[in-house]
């Protein structure tokens, strides 16, 4: 089975308050989705990338022109959706419509937001759902204490020890991603990951030790942090 990451970068930012969608801003000397789409080119594990974008996006080609070493690695769709969600099931439908997929190909989604993401991450990700039957994720237990709100009070304490903050990339062949993302379909806004689409199924993704440093650049101050991971990485 073949490996295919399947980058969803039709966003708009909006949360971080800046005119170009975030994935393009310029981050330690390149634009944000390069840092992942590099990190996938280089590593031989990986077959073939796909980057799902807007219909309407003014950035992608220049992007892909300034990175010949990309070509013949990485296929642009111009298939984003309304929501995240959408935009990797249009992915998805758009790379089994063209039978670029074996329905047992993994598929590793991966936000464009996240810039931290390295080789030795996607390595241990490949090498423990090898042989799963379900698939799995990047996930980080979580350390603060967790709250319920109740309109703006504290009402209680969520227990911790179960807790995990999920990452990507996830993890999971092209057949049953693409059986869930359908099952899902009526509720693809109440679902912000892969994962739950899986989830939905009765079955359980495992989850596999992400790294802080893969967090999502979501929202201004965290382009800095992220530019400080990068940079110390070079
Ligand atoms: O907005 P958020 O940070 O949750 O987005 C996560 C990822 O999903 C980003 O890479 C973003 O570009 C992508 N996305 C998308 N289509 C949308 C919204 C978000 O591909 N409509």
């Amino acid at each position: 089975a073949r490996h295919l990451a399947l980058i969803p970068a039709a966003g708009v930012g909006a949360r971080m308050e800046v005119q170009m969608p975030k994935q393009y801003m310029a981050l330690a000397g390149k634009p944000m989705l390069r840092h992942a789409l590099d990190t996938f080119a280089a590593h031989t594990r990986i077959d073939h990338i796909y980057i799902v974008v807007s219909a309407e996006d003014a950035y992608i080609d220049e992007i892909m022109a300034a990175a010949p070493a990309l070509q013949g690695r990485v296929t642009v769709l111009r298939a984003g959706g309304p929501t995240r969600q959408e935009s990797v099931r249009n992915g998805l439908l758009a790379i089994t419509a063209a039978q670029d997929a074996e329905a047992d190909d993994w598929i590793l989604v991966h936000d464009a937001a996240r810039p931290g993401l390295n080789a030795a991450l996607i390595d241990r990700l490949l090498d423990e759902l090898q042989d799963d039957p379900v698939g799995g994720l990047l996930a980080l237990p979580l350390v603060d204490t967790i709250k319920r709100s109740n309109q703006g009070r504290s009402q209680l304490t969520v227990p911790r020890a179960d807790l995990w903050a999920a990452q990507t990339p996830q993890m999971f062949r092209s057949a049953l991603l693409l059986r869930a993302f359908t099952q899902a379909a009526a509720q693809l806004d109440a679902i912000t990951d892969d994962a739950s689409a899986i989830e939905m199924l009765g079955l359980q993704p495992k989850l596999v030790a992400g790294s802080p440093r893969n967090f999502k650049v979501t929202l201004a101050h965290d382009a800095a942090l992220a530019e400080f991971f990068l940079k110390g990485n070079e």
